[in-house]
């Protein structure tokens, strides 16, 4: 006799951990140039943050790839948290260049440019067809693109070892998605050496994004409480928590509490920065299948409605929030909303972050972890500082409630009401 799964569970049955293959090391980004033989790329498109670019760190690798024998189209027009006119001249860019691979050197700006300029140049029409539904139209691209090799060079996005590109589309006041398996880079190389003299705001923040991704991730519905899906093709690139990614989200987080606080310290700390870069690229493995969810449905709009912040430390002149920051402001209220959901999961994340023990009950235990590491990396103390006031809040439910596919794995669904209490504790975390 057989039993058909559909007898057993209406319930998801299945799950899925893929990762980029990573090269790390002090050195490792030398390879470059092998990397790209071995992929069978002949001639790359290649993008560099202006950035990076200055601190002398890209001339090397280019110089490596060069060495390799492949012809290289360099492309330096790179935005800090890039909006939609950024990736479509990258797009354009690519397209002329006509190319059969890509590279990145840079945060996950660089990155996400990179893997967008492949998207679209390989397949056709508009960024719009790919961002993520309801904002796009969420197209799925119909065949693999070509390889892209992905050299991060400050520890945050994980978006080497993620199918995501954020893009912000300043017409509509949204930043949103595009998402698919396709987009994950075919290769990364993480080499602590990279980070070296990067700012220590711009580790400060891309490091509360890591944590943060780690901790959504960890405490996202379990993705066995999900309904299963009728194919496997509806199935969501974000599952849901799952003992593997459960293990990559852990040590990333574990990392970020015994380390990110030393990379801030010092810009010359290539061990800290260096676990930083590892936790980085395990946080990106463990939500590219988990997924994150109220922090980053908050940080979306956060990092849209209004560009009038600046940090101090933070290169360039753009008004702007910073990812980590528009993430981390929220990330303790979110917790504490949480909480009852799975609270062993909770205190679980709170002594992977201290390596300390808590009582069952202490429903502060996470939410206090993150805001001392918080302070003591210079965060932003609160949603209030980034430029809101409470008047913002309907519209910041707004933006936070079309991110229905981040919400989606949310350990608890947030009402509105739900929504505006977190973020009016968070206007002001201390
Ligand atoms: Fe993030």
């Amino acid at each position: 006799m057989s039993i058909s799964v559909s007898e057993l569970t209406a319930n998801e049955t299945i799950f899925t951990i893929e990762a980029t293959p990573v090269k790390y090391g002090a050195g490792a980004s030398l390879d470059a140039g092998w990397e790209l033989k071995r992929l069978g790329v002949t001639r790359a498109f290649v993008v560099v943050d202006p950035e990076v670019r200055a601190r002398g760190v890209a001339a090397p690798i280019l110089e490596s790839m060069r060495a390799s024998g492949v012809e290289l189209v360099e492309y330096g027009d790179v935005e800090t948290e890039p909006s939609i006119h950024a990736f479509g001249r990258a797009v354009q860019a690519a397209t002329a260049a006509s190319v059969d691979g890509f590279v990145a050197i840079g945060g996950g700006s660089a990155i996400d440019t990179a893997k967008v300029a492949n998207l679209v140049s390989t397949h056709g029409g508009e960024i719009m067809d790919y961002v993520n539904a309801p904002v796009g139209r969420g197209v799925k691209p119909p065949s693999a693109l070509r390889p892209l090799l992905a050299i991060p060079t400050t520890p945050g996005s994980g978006s080497e070892a993620t199918t995501v590109a954020i893009l912000d589309i300043p017409e509509l006041k949204i930043k949103t998605g595009i998402s698919h398996r396709f987009m994950r880079p075919a290769q990364a190389i993480v080499d602590p050496e990279l980070t070296r003299t990067a700012p220590s705001a711009v580790i400060a923040s891309a490091g509360l994004d890591v944590v943060c991704h780690a901790a959504e991730s960890f405490l996202s519905r379990p993705y066995t409480s999900r309904p299963r899906p009728e194919t496997a093709d509806e199935r969501p690139p974000y599952q849901g928590s799952n003992p593997v990614a459960d293990l990559w989200s852990g040590q990333a987080m574990r990392y970020g509490g015994q380390y990110l606080r030393r990379a801030v310290a010092d810009e010359h700390d290539t061990e800290a920065r260096g676990f930083m870069m590892l936790s980085a690229t395990m946080a990106g493995v463990g939500f590219g299948s988990a997924g994150v969810h109220i922090p980053h449905s908050c940080a979306y709009p956060i990092a849209g409605l209004k560009h009038s912040y600046r940090h101090p430390g933070y290169p360039g002149e753009k008004m702007f929030v910073p990812h980590g920051f528009s993430v981390i402001v929220t990330a303790p209220a979110s917790f504490r909303f949480t909480f009852d959901a799975a609270p062993e999961r909770h205190l679980l994340a709170a002594s992977f972050l201290t390596g300390q023990q808590y009582a069952p009950d202490d429903r502060e235990a996470l939410p206090n972890a993150l805001l001392a590491l918080m302070k003591d990396v210079g965060a932003p103390s609160g949603v209030a500082e980034l430029g809101y006031d409470e008047s913002d809040i309907p519209a910041l439910i707004e933006g936070a409630l079309k991110q229905q596919r981040l919400l989606a794995v949310s350990p608890k669904m947030p009402t509105e009401a739900d929504l505006e209490r977190i973020l009016r504790e968070s206007m002001h975390n201390w």
